[in-house]
């Protein structure tokens, strides 16, 4: 079976949220945010390995609350940097020389399910690269000092989300060409280096907690237990309370 590592963007400070703990190590219902996704991947089959950045001084924190869990593919825990792409490059550099599909997730988006992972790793497998988006619904706005430029026509459109994801050999590739310039996720960098990237059906519930009015929402969404297939791995894990 081919073997599939994650890496977890967990390195922002959430200044947007803006609370004095990063917004992915907040609780919801209990249990801090990032610890949803990892449930999932922790879960998956296909998953063989997980590395996750976190901000400089978390590391040994977040490193001991996947132990208490029992997160058992928890490779590394590495120190993050000032931007995710360089976040994500860190951890790049801290996989298993084993792992041939890499995975990234961003911490932030705990409504993750294991349909939406296992979708995203067959969309590589076949087509090399590929990411989770869905069609923009709403109409479009040009909007220019609180005014309508122009309506952008919404055919077409679509928001990526995270898992994203490519062959090993691509990612890594894509990393080296990118070089200094900026690109705000993976499937932008595959872009530029050359790479066709594949589109699968996000999930219109799978948020990034981006603003404090994000976390009432994500908390509604986990207390409607919509996602119960998600919660297997906590129930039989419990964390034992105190600390992450
Ligand atoms: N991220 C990261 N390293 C960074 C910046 C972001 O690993 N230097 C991660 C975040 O932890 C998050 C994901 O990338 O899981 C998506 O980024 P975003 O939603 O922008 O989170 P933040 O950068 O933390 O938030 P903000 O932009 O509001 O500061
Ligand atoms: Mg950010």
């Amino acid at each position: 079976m081919v073997k599939v590592a994650v890496i977890l963007a967990a390195a922002g400070r959430g200044e947007r949220v803006g609370t004095e703990i990063p917004k992915q190590f907040l609780e919801i219902l209990g249990t801090p945010v990032f610890v949803y996704a990892l449930s999932v991947f922790e879960a998956h089959p296909k998953v063989s390995e997980i590395v996750i950045a976190v901000p400089p001084g978390w590391e040994e924190e977040v490193a001991f609350a996947t132990k208490r869990r029992r997160f058992r593919k928890v490779a590394k825990v590495v120190s993050g940097g000032a931007t995710r792409q360089a976040s994500v490059r860190r951890a790049l550099e801290n996989l298993s020389s084993e792992a041939e599909l890499v995975l990234v997730h961003d911490a932030a988006r705990p409504l993750i399910s294991e349909a939406l992972v296992s979708r995203l790793l067959e969309a590589i497998e076949r087509e090399g690269a590929a990411l989770c988006a869905i069609p923009v619904r709403d109409t479009v706005k040009l909007v220019r000092s609180g005014r309508v430029e122009r309506t952008v026509p919404r055919e077409g459109l679509w928001l990526a989300q995270t898992p994203q994801g490519a062959r090993r050999s691509w990612l890594e590739e894509a990393y080296r060409r990118a070089g200094d310039r900026e690109f705000t996720d993976e499937a932008a960098l595959l872009e530029a280096a050359g790479f066709p990237v594949c589109v699968v059906p996000g999930d219109p519930l799978n948020l990034k907690i981006t603003y404090p009015e994000d976390l009432k929402l994500a908390e509604a969404l986990l207390t409607l237990d919509i996602r119960k297939n998600l919660w297997g791995y906590l129930k039989d894990n419990p964390g034992k309370g105190g600390g992450l």
